[in-house]
């Protein structure tokens, strides 16, 4: 297993590129699904969870040609309706395969997701909205059996907005007999960007970024192109890697429409950065001061900037209460952030961090992909040298990150642990 080594406290400088958002790419890929032919998207990021999508789909017979500036994906042929264990349980996201395969061949057999660091992550509410749809559901060895001989439309509330929950249910009624409304849908931009190709594809939906999806099923859908939309929790990453070590820094191909929540925060904090179409200038600015954080469902604050924000805030003057309300477990990258000298006490579902003037690289356990990163961003505002070990947390959200931090002047690099 790799580890990332960071020799910090140096003040980034420079410009850095935003590549595709992995939590469009991922059900966008399961989307292809729906319907036979060749599809082209561009600006899919290379990461490993996109990788472990492409051996998912092509293990149900989807055939990946890569092109001069993007992927060609064929999905004319499938050959399974499995989506066996070892692969969700690596990506969890590998559920998403479920709606699409419904829709297309009227079953699907998919591994229960099993739980990991940062919750229990049921998906009693994919396989709720789906029965609503007609679909016979059965638990049996620790798969879910579905099957329906045609997806009926339904009025669907769902209890949270679930993300992923809501593009399952998104994508299976594109085909399903009649009208779906969907009450209660995740607002999150990947969901309209889901949307967009699902239109692009001939499907029939209304509500696109609001909380009330109306989608009217047709017989048939076509294959399409589509470029993915840029990842704002990456550029989110490296506003907090500007801020944490009070550099200048540009990013570009940012979606700044969709991170007010967080751009509003952190200029808050006191971080002195100016916003233009796609790009954020991040100039440093006099010491950060301590701003409370609530992570919410879009648009609200993201709760995958939440230990991104937490590692800002260690060496911001005075005090943030972090309060995390999506999941249950996701503090897991505190324990390892006071080992680098961050003032954290959690209570419950809060963590208030007391801002201290100085860390101390030690090494560290990434646990998960966004506690990873949040261990990166603490090293290099850290003194001296952290070492971040289990980075295939990282590898699976971010692509390239040690080379476009060592473009930003970062002193990090990558050894066998
Ligand atoms: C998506 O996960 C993202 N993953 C997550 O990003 C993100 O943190 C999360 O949405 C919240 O924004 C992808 O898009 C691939 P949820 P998802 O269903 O869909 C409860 C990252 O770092 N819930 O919105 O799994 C659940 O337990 C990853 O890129 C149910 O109770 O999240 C959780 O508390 C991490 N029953 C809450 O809802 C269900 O059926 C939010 O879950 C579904 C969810």
């Amino acid at each position: 297993m790799d580890k990332i080594v960071i020799a910090g406290g140096k003040p980034l400088k420079g410009e850095v590129m935003i590549s595709g958002a992995k939590n469009a790419a991922l059900p966008i890929l399961a989307a292809t699904l729906l319907t036979p032919g060749l599809h082209v998207l561009t600006n899919v990021p290379n990461l490993a969870d996109i990788r472990t999508a492409k051996k998912l789909l092509a293990n149900l017979g989807v055939q990946f040609t890569d092109l001069a500036d993007g992927l060609q994906v064929d999905s004319t042929g499938l050959v399974s309706w499995e989506a066996p264990y070892d692969l969700v349980k690596t990506m969890r996201a590998a559920v998403l395969v479920l709606g699409p395969l419904v829709a297309r061949l009227g079953k699907a057999r998919v591994s229960l997701p099993g739980g990991c660091a940062i919750g229990a992550r049921p998906i009693n509410l994919h396989l709720k909205g789906l029965e609503e749809m007609g679909v016979r559901v059965a638990l049996a060895h620790g798969y879910v059996e579905a099957s329906v001989k045609r997806l009926e439309g339904a009025e669907i509330i769902l209890d949270f907005p679930t993300v992923t929950g809501t593009e399952n249910l998104l994508m299976a009624a594109t085909l399903a007999r009649g009208r779906t409304i969907i009450r209660n849908a995740a607002q999150e931009p990947e969901v309209s960007d889901l949307a967009k190709f699902l239109r692009a594809m001939g499907a029939r939906i209304e509500g696109i970024g609001t909380d009330v999806l109306i989608i009217d099923g047709v017989r048939e859908l076509q294959p399409a192109s589509h470029r993915i939309m840029p990842d704002r929790i990456e550029a989110g990453t490296y506003l907090a890697a500007a801020a944490i070590t009070r550099g200048e820094v540009t990013i570009r191909q940012a979606p700044v429409e969709h991170l007010t929540a967080v751009i509003d925060k952190f200029l808050e904090t006191g971080l002195k950065l100016k916003v233009e179409k796609d790009t954020i200038h991040v100039r440093p600015g006099g010491a950060l001061v301590g701003v409370d954080i609530k992570t919410m469902p879009y648009p609200g604050f993201p709760t995958d900037m939440q230990a991104q924000f937490m590692a800002t805030m260690s060496l911001a003057r005075g005090v943030s209460i972090i309060t995390e309300t999506i999941f249950e477990k996701r503090f897991m990258h505190v324990s390892e952030l006071r080992r680098l000298g961050a003032d954290i006490v959690v209570s419950g579902n809060q963590a208030v961090v007391r801002g201290t003037k100085t860390l101390q690289g030690a090494p560290v356990m990434a646990t998960d992909l966004r506690a990873s990163a949040s261990l990166v961003l603490a090293g290099l505002g850290a003194q001296g040298q952290t070492e971040v070990h289990r980075v295939y947390h990282l590898d699976r959200g971010y692509e390239r990150l040690e080379q476009k931090l060592s473009a930003l002047g970062a002193n990090i690099w990558r050894e066998k642990a």
